[in-house]
């Protein structure tokens, strides 16, 4: 979308960014004034030596100004030089910050967010905008400016020596001035859909490559190529169009006749003057020469106009991204900002603060289920209980979209039981998690802790007690040890090797190429499933969680690693509130409670032997599975749950370590 006044709104949260180079810039700034002296100085000197030298036949004078002329092209070389360099290093610095903080604040963003901008995309917004913007701050704003300010120099000088060529000059000026502005707006919105484009073509080669498998066994790897070129032709095409657009207008249309029309009018008119005796031959010369270096700076905008617009694109873009509310701001309860809608910008100060707390223990979603660097918080935020006592879901209704998932669940789970939650596919189980984690706030009703709004509480210090293995297994790149570690400084080895012997993980990850230091490729696809599983729980249980939250992955793995895997479940979840998402009946037959859901409805609830001994969707479930329907159902169960926790007491010996070869 386009914005009122890009151009002042870049300006102003541009500014925040280059506040600590001011040095840099004001030494830029000097050089330009410089560079502007000598293009103004240059023409006078020329009109000495015609006017004063020459006449006089003065050999000494013509060397003094010959040498005057020659040194200021190397002082202006040299100020050019200067200028660059010192630019350079403004923009090298300033985009950097700015993306540590367009991403910062990314990961700040509510999840629904992420529904709907693709990775893709959001890479090119980090990446490919942002260098558009280096352009922009490092070479056509500053050109710009120095063009304006030679532009007006040209015109003061001319009005000062001859009122009337200043006056025409200043008509020139001002016509052409409003003519670019008309053009920029119009062609401002081409730029930017050239930018939008080129994130839809990033977005294409990130999901085809990311599927690369998959298209491989499809066959379809041409018609990728072929998508991808055709996104990338239709994006040149409109580049193109842009670029012709500014040809015509800068070098073939309005320049082009105001340059030959100038001329001839200086010429018409000076020698008029000089005929008259009231103009000399130098200052005509001079004349000749401003004219020249006025229309230079006109025609170079033609090249800078495309860096300008398409850097303006990009930075409308990329700031538009500060626009969007971080993560909580508008449902915060305590905050009071509750009900608002819609953007409220972010200062840019505090986007800016967000780069600096941006290390890599952001990336530590998965086993920690920690997001984000900016997310809101902090004042005015209840400090989240030490131990809570229960957790309670209260008429929760939720909806990612227009289509209800929850309606009007409640439930409760008190500090130390086992819940589990079964239901058919798409019952809203996983989305029971993503509410209670706050990965989306309900629609309507609330979760509480103890009794208090989840939404009151900071997210981050209540993540913080929760460890989470999700359906999907993430494992980032990096070694075995940080990702057990989930990247979080401070944290000791011997914790780390302690949890993984506890689960039984220690021997396969010793027999990794490197042992902890073994380098995961990204998403771990260097191990089997049911080693990427192991890992999670390790590191979940790395956490030392309060509430420990579990959503079964339905992969299969082999019989043997499924026992494995169970067993280390098991010692995870000894003596912790758990909330355990089971496909297979069997992981939550000694649960406390289970829920039973069924189309975003809580359809029964109850332990194994009450929900068996009742018809109803468990029963059914139950039979299904071949799960024993008996009386004695509830009995085994508990048997079972006594047996399993007495296996996963710390003094126990480490298991035995996954089969290597686990199912792929
Ligand atoms: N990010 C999302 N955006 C939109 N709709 C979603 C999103 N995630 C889930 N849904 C929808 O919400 C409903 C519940 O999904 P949910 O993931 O909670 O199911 P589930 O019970 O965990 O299923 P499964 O057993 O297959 O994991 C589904 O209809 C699903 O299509
Ligand atoms: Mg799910």
């Amino acid at each position: 979308m386009l914005r009122p006044s890009p151009f002042l709104r870049a300006a102003r949260t541009l500014s925040t960014f280059l506040r600590p180079h001011l040095a840099g810039l004001a030494g830029a700034a000097l050089t330009m004034l410089l560079v502007t002296g000598i293009h103004l100085a240059r023409p006078l000197i020329l009109r000495e030596l015609i006017d004063t030298a020459l006449p006089a036949r003065d050999a000494g004078l013509a060397l003094r100004l010959g040498l005057a002329f020659v040194g200021a092209l190397a002082l202006g070389a040299g100020a050019l030089y200067t200028r660059a360099v010192l630019l350079a290093g403004v923009a090298t610095s300033v985009m950097a910050r700015l993306k540590g903080a367009v991403f910062g604040h990314l990961l700040a963003q509510d999840l629904r967010f992420f529904d709907g901008h693709p990775p893709g995309k959001l890479i090119s917004r980090v990446e490919n905008d942002i260098e558009q913007m280096r352009g922009l701050v490092s070479g056509a704003a500053a050109q710009l400016a120095a063009n304006a300010l030679l532009l007006a120099g040209i015109t003061v000088l001319t009005w000062w020596q001859a009122p009337v060529l200043g006056r025409w000059l200043l008509l020139v000026v001002i016509g052409g001035g409003v003519a670019v502005a008309v053009y920029a707006r119009f062609i401002r919105q081409l730029w930017h859909e050239v930018r939008e484009r080129d994130s839809e073509m990033a977005a294409r080669v990130t999901e085809f490559v990311q599927g690369v498998s998959l298209l491989r066994l499809f066959g379809r790897e041409e018609a990728a190529v072929e998508r991808v070129a055709a996104a990338t032709r239709s994006r040149t095409d409109l580049e193109a169009r842009g670029v012709f657009y500014d040809a015509v207008l800068f070098y073939g249309g309005f320049t082009f006749l105001a340059e030959i029309g100038g001329l001839a009018a200086v010429l018409w008119y000076g020698t008029g003057e000089v005929f008259a005796g009231r103009l000399t031959v130098g200052t005509l010369v001079m004349f000749l020469e401003l004219l020249r270096r006025f229309f230079g700076p006109l025609r170079d905008l033609a090249e800078v106009f495309v860096a300008l617009q398409s850097g303006l694109a990009a930075t409308g873009r990329v700031f538009g991204l500060f626009d969007l509310r971080p993560e909580g701001a508008g449902t915060g309860l305590v905050a009071g900002d509750q009900g608002t809608t819609g953007g409220q910008p972010v200062p840019p100060g505090a986007a800016a603060a967000a780069s600096s707390v941006l290390p890599l223990r952001v990336a530590a979603t998965a086993g920690g289920g920690q997001t984000g660097a900016a997310v809101a918080g902090g004042s005015g935020l209840v400090p989240v209980p030490s131990r809570f006592r229960e957790i309670a879901f209260r008429e929760v209704r939720f909806a990612y979209g227009a289509e209800p998932v929850l309606h009007d669940l409640s439930f409760a789970v008190r500090c130390g039981q086992r819940i589990g939650i079964v239901g058919a596919s798409g019952s809203g189980k996983s989305t029971c998690i993503n509410l209670l984690l706050r990965f989306y706030d309900p629609t309507a009703g609330a979760i509480e802790i103890d009794g208090c709004d989840l939404r009151a509480f900071d997210p981050r210090a209540w993540r913080r007690k929760v460890a989470l293995v999700l359906q999907e297994i993430h494992l980032f790149p990096g070694t075995v040890m940080e990702n057990l570690k989930a990247f979080a400084p401070g944290i000791h080895d011997g914790r780390v090797l302690a949890a993984a012997r506890e689960l039984g993980a220690d021997r396969f990850i010793r027999r990794l190429p490197a042992g902890y230091a073994t380098v995961l490729a990204e998403r771990g696809a260097n191990l089997s499933l049911g080693e990427r599983q192991l890992l999670c729980y390790v590191r979940a249980l790395v956490r030392n969680p309060d509430l420990l939250i579990l959503d079964e992955a339905t992969s299969a793995v082999d019989a043997v690693t499924e026992r494995r895997l169970q067993q280390a479940m098991e010692r995870l979840m000894a003596g912790r509130t758990a909330v355990i998402i089971a496909h297979r009946l069997t992981t939550v037959v000694a649960a406390d409670r289970i829920l039973v859901l069924e189309r975003g409805r809580l359809a029964e609830a109850g332990t194994h032997a009450e929900l068996v001994g009742r018809p109803g969707p468990y029963r059914t479930l139950a039979a299904m599975q071949g799960l024993d329907l008996g009386a004695r159902a509830g009995r085994r169960g508990r048997r079972e749950r006594r047996a399993d926790r007495a296996a996963a007491r710390p003094a126990q010996r480490p298991g035995p370590a996954l089969s290597a070869p686990a199912a792929a």
